[in-house]
C-alpha cells in the first residue's frame, strides 16, 4: 500500500517510546518487512489508517468485535453508561443483567466472576481449581494460549511461538513453571496414559476449538476423553472459551460439543470491544473464592459498567433470531471461495484459517509462517487485513458484505498459482 508516510512516522516515534512500538507483541507485523496497521478509525467491517487507507477487517480485534466496529447499538450502550459513569468501583445492575444473560445460554456457568483480561480470566481459572481440589499440576496443549499469566506459559500459542515455540517466556522461573504438563493436542493415547497415571492434576485447561495455532478444532473422541478421564479423578476440566464463547454459537465450543466443562473462561466478545472477560463454573466450585472460600481473586475495573453495557448490548444482538446463521453462512461464502483456490481451510462457525498443508490438520502444528506472510502482505497490499500471523485464526463479523467478501475472493483468486505452488512443494513441517 503506497504513501503509508504518517503511519511510518507515528510507528517510528511509538518505538522510541514503546518497546517495539506496540502494547502487544503480533501487533508489531513481527517477520513482516513493513509498517504495521496504525489504526485511527473502525465502522462496520472496515478500518481506516492513520494515512486514510480502508482495509477490510478479517482480524476485528482479535476475534471481539463480532458484530463489526462501531455498532450502533454498542455505541449507544457505551455512551448511555459513559455519561452515568464510567467506573464506580462497586457492584452495578448490569453486572447481574449480563451474568443472567450469560447463564441463560451457558448453564454450566452457574456463577461466574467478571475480570478485565483472558489472561486475568485463565489465570483466576486455573488458582481457583487449584485451591478447590488441593492438587497442583496443571495440563495444556501445545499450541493452545491461555494469555500471558507466568505458569501457562509453556508451548503456548499465538505470539509466544515467535519467541520460543518450545519453551516460555524469559522471565519465568523453572520453578513457576514446573506443575505445568504440555501434551500433544488431540492425541487420545497420550494424553490418556497421562492422566491415569497421574493423581495431583488439579485441572486440564484446553482451548477446545483452537484459535492460537491456526483454527484446530478439538477431535470429539479427545474431548470425550478428557471429560471422562477427569470426571474419574476429580480433575476440573477447564474450557478456554475467550475466542469461541459467543463465537461460535450462543452456546460457545460446549454446546458445539455438547460437554459441560467445570470451569469456562470467556473474553473478547462479552466486553463489546471493552475490557471485559470472565470466568465460571459450579456453585460448589464458585464458592471458593473470596470473600466466601478462601482463593483470593479481585480488581479495581472488574465488572466495568461501560463495558458491561456494552457486551449486553452485544449479546441482545447476537440473541436475535437467525444472526448466527446469516454470519456462518456469510463465512461459508468466503471458504468456499478460498477453497476453490486452495482446499487448506479449516473453518468453524465465522472461524476460519487458511493453511498451508491438509485440512486434517491434528496435534502437531503445521504452519509455514514464511508463505502465510506473504499472501498476508499480498492481501494487506490490497486493502485486506487478515491476521498479521500464521497461528492466529480470521473471523467473519456480521458487517462484513457480500461485495467485501467478493472483494476479498477476488484478491485471493489473483494468487492462485502461488497456492498451487505451495501445494506442488508439499508441506513442510515445524
Ligand atoms: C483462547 C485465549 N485465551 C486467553 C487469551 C488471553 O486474553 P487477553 O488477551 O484478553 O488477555 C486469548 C487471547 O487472545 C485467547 O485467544
Amino acid at each position: 500500500m503506497p504513501g503509508r508516510i504518517k503511519s511510518r512516522e507515528i510507528f517510528e516515534a511509538s518505538c522510541r517510546v514503546i518497546p517495539g512500538g506496540v502494547n502487544s507483541p503480533v501487533r508489531a507485523f513481527p517477520g513482516l518487512d513493513m509498517t504495521p496497521l496504525i489504526a485511527v478509525r473502525g465502522e462496520g467491517a472496515v478500518v481506516w489508517d492513520a494515512d486514510g487507507h480502508s482495509y477490510i477487517d478479517y482480524c476485528g480485534s482479535w476475534g471481539a468485535l463480532i458484530l463489526g466496529h462501531a455498532h450502533p447499538a454498542v455505541v449507544k450502550a457505551a455512551e448511555e453508561q459513559l455519561r452515568a459513569g464510567s467506573s464506580f468501583g462497586m457492584a452495578t445492575p448490569y453486572e447481574l443483567q449480563i451474568v443472567e444473560k450469560i447463564r441463560h445460554h451457558l448453564p454450566s456457568m452457574e456463577k461466574m466472576r467478571f475480570v478485565s483480561s483472558g489472561t486475568e480470566a485463565a489465570m483466576s481459572a486455573i488458582r481457583l481449581a487449584r485451591g478447590y481440589t488441593g492438587k497442583d499440576t496443571i495440563v495444556k496443549f501445545e499450541g493452545h494460549y491461555h494469555g500471558h499469566s507466568d505458569g501457562l506459559l509453556v508451548k503456548a500459542g499465538s505470539g509466544v511461538v515467535q519467541i520460543n515455540p518450545e519453551a516460555s517466556s524469559l522471565g519465568v522461573p523453572a520453578d513457576y513453571t514446573r506443575h505445568t504438563v504440555c501434551l500433544p493436542f488431540n492425541d487420545i493415547k497420550t494424553c490418556r496414559d497421562f492422566l491415569r497415571q497421574h493423581d495431583n492434576i488439579a485441572a486440564v485447561i484446553l482451548e477446545p476449538i483452537a484459535g492460537n495455532m491456526g483454527l484446530v478444532p478439538a477431535h470429539r473422541d479427545f474431548i470425550m476423553m478428557l471429560r471422562e478421564e477427569t470426571e474419574k479423578k476429580g480433575t476440573l476440566l477447564i474450557f478456554d472459551e475467550v475466542i469461541t464463547g459467543f463465537r461460535v454459537g450462543l452456546k460457545g465450543a460446549q454446546g458445539y460439543y455438547g460437554i459441560n466443562p467445570d470451569l469456562t473462561c470467556l473474553g473478547k466478545i462479552i466486553g463489546g470491544g471493552f475490557p471485559a472477560a470472565a470466568f465460571g463454573g459450579s456453585e460448589k466450585i464458585m464458592n471458593s473464592l473470596a470473600p466466601l472460600g478462601g482463593v483470593y481473586q479481585a480488581g479495581t475495573l472488574s465488572g466495568n459498567p461501560v463495558a458491561m453495557r456494552a457486551g449486553l448490548a452485544v449479546l441482545e444482538e447476537l440473541e436475535k433470531p437467525g444472526f448466527y446463521e446469516a454470519l456462518e453462512k456469510k463465512t461459508e461464502l468466503l471458504v468456499e471461495g478460498l477453497r476453490r483456490v486452495s482446499d487448506c481451510v479449516n473453518h468453524i462457525g465465522s472461524m476460519f484459517t487458511p493453511f498451508f498443508g491438509p485440512t486434517e490438520v491434528h496435534h502437531r502444528r503445521v504452519l509455514d509462517q514464511d508463505r502465510y506472510q506473504q499472501l498476508f502482505t499480498h492481501l494487506f497490499q490490497r486493502g485486506v487485513y487478515f491476521a498479521p500471523a500464521a497461528y492466529e485464526t480470521n473471523f467473519v463479523s456480521s458487517a462484513h458484505t457480500q461485495e467485501q467478501i467478493e472483494e476479498t475472493l477476488y484478491h485471493f483468486q489473483k494468487i492462485k498459482s502461488y497456492f498451487s505452488c505451495v501445494k506442488a512443494a508439499g508441506i513442510p513441517r515445524s
